[in-house]
């Protein structure tokens, strides 16, 4: 059953004790949803290990096995699977379903589109609202129809691929690694070059996993913060071993935890700390955060530390536009730092974030009204007045609109407001961090349904 007919069941958090211990959160949500796909697309045999079994991942994995992977679960996020290989996929016999997750939709439309096949994607009522022109204007470029599509250029959608696929050069009109990776994998069935350029560079994990699994890409700086990306089509992808690091954007709930709730003491284990992916850090440190990086090494091919935690006076900042793309995810945790802080916190250039699981402009302003949080839009920017650590907390719930980042960033809200926090329904924390609450009753926080 999809949650949207479920029953919606509500979560409360309640303020309590500081939060002592050390937690290591998940894999990876943008990795794991690659790992499946490099495996779908090479030949042979790809093992991954640590990967982020939520809901949005498994949905990517069954699409892979739809388009002929085979693909099995050898113990707690360890999975096997064997490719088809670029060129090989199988004509899926049913719809696409991915649930609640654009990454895997997004990607995937690259990947099916460029295959001569046809295949219909669709998702929940969240992922129905999002926009996908975005990765048709290119695809269409590559040579692939859209058969037929929702009013907007929303799933549900039909494509069908090109006997060949035409390799182009693209510079993306949003800084979103979604649209850049959609080009790169339809690039990768097509014969010659296909360039993406981006003004801003995003996260870099298609780039990374394209070489692992043995394709020739070239990343050359574009412009002041730009990149321009050049891959080699029709490689052979060999099947490897992907090493899964932690996901950060799950890391960011937890380590505010620690840092509003007084008195707090917390480690959080090997957390990726890919510079693309870490300005809520910078932006934490900026505001006085005590963030320790400790035993910093290597795995999976990315940098982790361990970060010890404590609890800190925040003081507000002004986070400018340009370190949206390594942050896009954690807005809607850091207004809620934000609101404890002292001082006014303007958060800048989030248009954005209107288009992800909600509208999280929308959403992250109607939780902090929920909770006495003073704040303000100002066009694409949020401002937040800070309380300094005097949050009133709601006695109305948070509406979470099917947006997993709503509902943890209001329950972490709430183990440090004056009153206890309810968000209306926590099922889509499973889409990226189904132990989120069992992890943060291990810190000693008092969240339940
Ligand atoms: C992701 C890219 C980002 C991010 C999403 C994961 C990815 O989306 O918000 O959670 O794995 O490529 P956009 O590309 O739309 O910014």
């Amino acid at each position: 059953m999809s949650h949207e007919h479920a029953p919606a069941s509500p979560v409360t958090s309640r303020p309590g004790t500081p939060l002592k211990g050390r937690i290591r959160v998940p894999g990876d949500k943008s990795i794991s949803h690659r790992s499946m796909i490099f495996g779908l697309l090479s030949i042979g045999e790809t093992r991954v290990q640590g990967l982020l079994e939520g809901e949005d991942v498994l949905r990517t994995a069954e699409v892979c096995r739809a388009l002929g992977a085979v693909i099995t679960r050898e113990g707690p996020g360890r999975w096997r699977i064997v490719g088809v290989g670029i060129g090989g996929l199988n004509a899926p016999a049913g719809t696409l379903d991915f649930g609640n997750a654009g990454t895997g939709a997004r990607l995937m439309m690259g990947v099916a589109g460029s295959h001569p096949i046809t295949s219909t994607f669709d998702g929940d009522a969240s992922l129905r609202k999002r926009p996908m022109r975005r990765i048709l204007d290119p695809l269409v470029k590559m040579g692939v129809s859209v058969v037929s599509e929702a009013e907007g250029g929303r799933v549900p959608l039909t494509l069908r691929g090109p006997r060949e696929t035409i390799p182009i050069t693209y510079e993306t009109p949003a800084a979103s690694a979604q649209i850049k990776s959609a080009v790169l994998l339809a690039g990768l069935n097509a014969p010659g070059r296909t360039t993406v350029i981006e003004r801003e560079a995003t996260r870099d994990h298609t780039e990374r996993m394209l070489r692992l699994f043995g394709a020739k890409v070239e990343v050359k700086p574009h412009g002041k913060d730009g990149r321009a990306i050049t891959l080699q089509g029709q490689p052979d992808l060999r099947g490897t071993t992907v090493v899964v690091p932690t996901d950060p954007s799950s890391a960011a709930f937890p380590l505010v935890a620690a840092l509003i709730t007084p008195g707090s003491d917390v480690v959080i284990e090997a957390v990726m700390m890919n510079p693309l992916r870490i300005g809520l850090i910078t932006t934490l440190l900026e505001m006085g955060a005590s963030i320790e990086r400790l035993s910093e090494r290597e795995e999976g091919g990315e940098t982790v530390a361990d970060l010890r935690v404590r609890a800190s006076r925040l003081t507000g900042v002004t986070v400018p536009a340009a370190r949206a793309p390594a942050m896009i995810d954690e807005y809607p945790i850091l207004a809620v730092a934000a609101a404890f802080a002292t001082g006014t916190t303007r958060m800048q250039g989030l248009h954005e974030l209107r288009v992800k699981e909600s509208d999280r402009l929308a959403a992250v302003a109607a939780g902090l009204a929920a909770a006495g949080a003073e704040h303000e839009i100002d066009g694409d920017d949020l401002i937040v007045h800070g309380l300094s650590g005097k949050v009133r907390g709601g006695a109305t719930s948070v509406a979470t609109h099917l947006d997993h980042r709503i509902a943890m960033a209001f329950l972490i809200m709430g183990l440090a407001s004056e009153a206890p926090m309810t968000v209306d329904d926590g099922a889509m924390i499973a889409t990226s961090f189904p132990s989120f609450i069992p992890l943060m009753r291990e810190l000693g926080a008092a969240i339940g349904g």
